[in-house]
């Protein structure tokens, strides 16, 4: 495993969420001023996954935006339910389907690191 790959890892969002369908009710925060630049994290790939069940469900979006405004420029963001893996909580990584979420995860981890 290269530093890339172990930064990257390192630095995988598994969260869970998307509760229930609703919209979340958030406002973008920080508009002005912006907030602060996250330089050291400008260029790392960051994977935030949400799964449907989870009390993140309503505000990974806003950290996923958050890190956008602040700069980085490699955040994706997988909701669970988007790709066809439903009924997870927050600890998906030890529910009976976590094969499917880590498959999902080996992808990204995959897509990040072709040159
Ligand atoms: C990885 O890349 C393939 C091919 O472009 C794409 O179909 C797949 O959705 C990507 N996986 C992730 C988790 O982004």
């Amino acid at each position: 495993m290269n530093l890339k790959l172990v930064k990257a890892a390192a630095l995988l969002w598994l969260h869970c969420g998307s509760a229930f369908g609703l919209e979340t009710p958030y406002r973008r925060r920080a508009e002005s001023p912006a907030p602060r630049k996250l330089t050291n994290l400008a260029d790392i790939p960051i994977l935030t996954v949400t799964a449907e069940a989870s009390f993140h469900a309503v505000y990974d979006e806003c950290n996923v935006r958050y890190l956008r405004q602040a700069g980085c420029s490699k955040v994706d963001h997988v909701e669970l339910g988007d790709v066809g893996i439903h009924g997870n909580g927050h600890m998906f990584f030890m529910e009976t389907n976590s094969d499917e979420v880590q498959e999902l995860v080996h992808s990204w981890i995959l897509n990040i690191t072709k040159v």
